[in-house]
């Protein structure tokens, strides 16, 4: 198969997953062999075709080193799964604008380094698609860089929460320059908001009325941080209405996350409360919690939107592609039902 180009935006832990998935994958041939991703072979596309050709970051740990370095450079916290070879892939030093908060300017060492320019670095390496794992609160940056992938012709996979697929007008742009687009916030593969989910559709399948309910999470990596100063209020709303969706009729949702608990590392724990009543109006209540760490849960949802943003661009589709936004995403342009939507994905990809 032809290798899938991508640029990577933020060597943060996600980052680092994902380059050590690919490392961890590279060698499997066979579903039976090895476990962890949803589809080991996508429309024929294995995880060892996505060849990440450029990276952009602005830590002085990560900026000019090879990715294979960077990737375990502080203050990234996710751990360290293998060995990942050379890459020859040095991260450039991307546009800060507002890439840190007042909280996690404590934790990343902005580079000296100039500025790269992003769209002529792109073209040099002939990237595809540009996958944004930049922090949530950078709402900016996540725009520039929106930007300089439609500048340089690329198809562009937003992870962070900020509006950019379900957002009409950056839509209709990606659309009139024929690229692909997917987003807004990528769901994990073991997710609080995927279990939560599936729980209260479950339960009210079988006949239970939900009347409350909450999900609330804590994390030690940055991202947690930069969500206690700057996210709380995005999170809970992109979280919230994800939940609701589950649910056929109304009833009192919260979700979100709550704090940064730093020696967690790249550790999250969430929290679910679900309080209903069944059979003659008789009361249940569930309580639970789920441990994960945080950037590996994103790399197999992440391995399906690039070989399907793939598939999209070879097929010349453009706009914001809602078979990969509703099932990939917590705020695809359009909310649709988890069975929906992993229909929709299976139709899409074939
Ligand atoms: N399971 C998951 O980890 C998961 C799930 C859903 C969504 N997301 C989203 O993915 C994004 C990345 O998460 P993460 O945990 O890797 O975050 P992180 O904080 O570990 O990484 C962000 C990286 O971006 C870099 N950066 C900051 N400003 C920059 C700029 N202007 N230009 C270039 N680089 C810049 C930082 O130095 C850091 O390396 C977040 O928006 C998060 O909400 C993650």
């Amino acid at each position: 198969m032809p290798s899938i180009r991508i640029a990577l935006v933020g060597v943060g832990n996600c980052a680092s997953a994902l380059v050590q998935g690919l490392q961890y994958y590279s060698g499997c041939g066979s579903e039976k062999d090895c476990v962890g991703l949803s589809h080991l072979f996508l429309s024929g596309f294995h995880p060892k075709d996505i060849e990440v050709v450029a990276a952009y970051d602005i830590d002085s740990r990560k900026v000019g080193k090879d990715l294979s370095e960077a990737i375990f450079q502080e203050p990234n916290n996710t751990p360290k799964l293998v060995d990942v070879a050379l890459t020859n892939v040095v991260v450039h030093k991307g546009s800060v604008l507002d890439g840190l908060g007042e909280y996690t300017k404590r934790v990343v060492h902005v580079s000296d380094r100039p500025e790269e320019n992003v769209v002529r670095t792109l073209k040099e390496s002939e990237a595809e698609i540009v996958v944004n794992l930049l922090p949530s609160g950078a709402v900016e940056a996540s725009r520039y860089y929106a930007e300089q992938a439609l500048a340089a012709g690329c198809g562009f996979v937003n992870a962070t929460p900020n509006f950019i697929a379900s957002d009409e007008a950056w839509a209709r742009r990606f659309a009139m320059a024929e690229l692909p687009l997917a987003g807004d916030d990528l769901i994990d593969q073991v997710g609080a908001t995927t279990l939560h989910k599936t729980l209260l559709r479950l339960l009210s399948m079988n006949g239970v009325h939900i009347t409350q309910t909450y999900q609330l999470d804590v994390g030690g990596g940055t991202e947690s941080l930069d969500t206690l100063e700057r996210t709380k209020d995005i999170k809970r709303t992109v979280k919230t209405e994800s939940v609701e969706s589950a649910l056929p009729y109304k009833a009192e949702v919260v979700a979100g996350s709550t704090d940064y608990v730093d020696f967690l590392q790249n550790r999250r724990d969430s929290y679910f409360w679900i309080r209903g009543v069944h059979f003659c109006n008789v009361p249940m209540q569930i309580d639970l919690k789920l441990s994960t760490i945080d950037a590996p849960n994103a790399g197999s949802v992440l391995f399906d939107v690039i070989r399907a943003m793939k598939i999209a661009r070879d097929r010349q589709e453009k706009g914001a592609i809602l078979p990969i936004c509703a099932y990939a995403f917590k705020h695809p342009p359009k909310q649709v039902p988890l069975e929906a939507a992993e229909k929709m994905f299976a139709e899409f990809i074939g």
